[in-house]
């Protein structure tokens, strides 16, 4: 397929969204979330040359909720390699992103690193020889390289109200700390998990944040973030899990890897070709953005990105 012009389809993509019927619902669980306008829309792609095309509000700061488990995970396994697989499976779970049912059958090991328990575990690991504030703000330099963006921050707001309402997590963190699977007191890696949700991006940002899994693991400076292999093992990860009971969906309807958060972001990686970032606060029934699922559709069609 020639080299899509995508200028006009990113354009037109935004123009359609502007007129979708159905925005779905804002996430009101965290308070944080609640207040977001569902009318907006952003799309930025950033293309393995390097140029970058965006459309609609791609300049727009939100949170990047469960999106961020896709760069704790990346540490994670820079920390302790492979041995991750022994406290953390990697199989769609085929559940809400915050269940706990499978986890007692299965002695507290989470299915995936994408669904909270499984974030919460790869937290603990980020916390070996860290204190949690550490960790914060080790993971915060992690995603500023990436983006080669020093503005990137944490939204206070956010993270000090899911602190105050995550209660699941609290359970989640607690029920593994009892099978062993939870080396730090629950607390600390909580903590950390609450702030890391709460980091506040642009498509921009995040597009570029996502560069290194559409190159086989390299940064645009040619450093290597992960190596290709381990590249290729996070992005199955991605298209395996990365929408929780809606995975399936994704990758029949859009074929490319993509972790989705609460606050209706969605990275999404064309490997070899494209790391794409959008937003639209609206969520489906699984809590994944509702346009900016359609949106990733149309843009897999008429780009022929998909990777089947
Ligand atoms: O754990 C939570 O409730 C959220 N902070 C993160 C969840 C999330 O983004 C799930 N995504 N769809």
């Amino acid at each position: 397929m020639a080299e899509p012009d995508l200028a006009p389809i990113i354009a037109a993509i935004a123009e359609e969204m502007k007129a979708a019927p159905d925005r779905g619902t804002v996430a009101s669980y965290i308070p944080g979330l609640a207040r977001i306008d569902p009318a907006r829309f952003g799309i930025a792609v950033v293309t393995a040359s390097g140029e970058a095309f965006t459309a609609g509000d791609a300049e727009m700061s939100f949170s990047i909720q469960s999106v961020s488990k896709v760069f704790a995970l990346t540490l994670a396994l820079g920390k302790i390699g492979d041995a991750l697989w022994r406290r953390v499976g990697r199989e769609p779970s085929g559940t809400a992103f915050n269940s706990i049912v499978q986890l007692e059958a299965e002695r507290g090991i989470p299915r995936n690193p994408f669904i909270n328990a499984g974030a919460i575990v790869v937290c603990d690991v980020n916390l070996s020889r860290a204190r949690p504030v550490e960790a914060v703000a080790e993971l915060l330099r992690f995603v500023r390289y990436l983006a080669e963006d020093e503005t990137i921050g944490i939204d206070r707001m956010v993270a000090s109200s899911e602190a105050e309402t995550g209660f699941r997590n609290v359970a989640l963190a607690n029920f593994m700390r009892a099978y062993g699977n939870i080396l730090h007191a629950p607390e600390e890696a909580l903590w950390l998990y609450f702030n890391q949700c709460a980091i506040a991006m642009s498509c921009t940002q995040l597009a570029m944040s996502g560069r290194y899994l559409m190159a086989s693991g390299r940064h645009p400076s040619g450093a290597s973030v992960v190596s290709p292999g381990r590249a290729r093992r996070i992005n199955a990860l991605m298209m395996m899990c990365g929408h929780y009971d809606a995975s399936g969906d994704f990758a029949f309807r859009i074929g490319l890897p993509g972790k989705s958060g609460v606050g209706g972001g969605i990275l999404a990686i064309a490997p070899g070709k494209a790391s794409i970032a959008v937003w639209s606060p609206g969520l489906n029934a699984q809590g994944n953005s509702q346009l900016g699922t359609l949106a990733l559709e149309r843009l897999a069609t008429r780009t022929g990105w998909s990777i089947f």
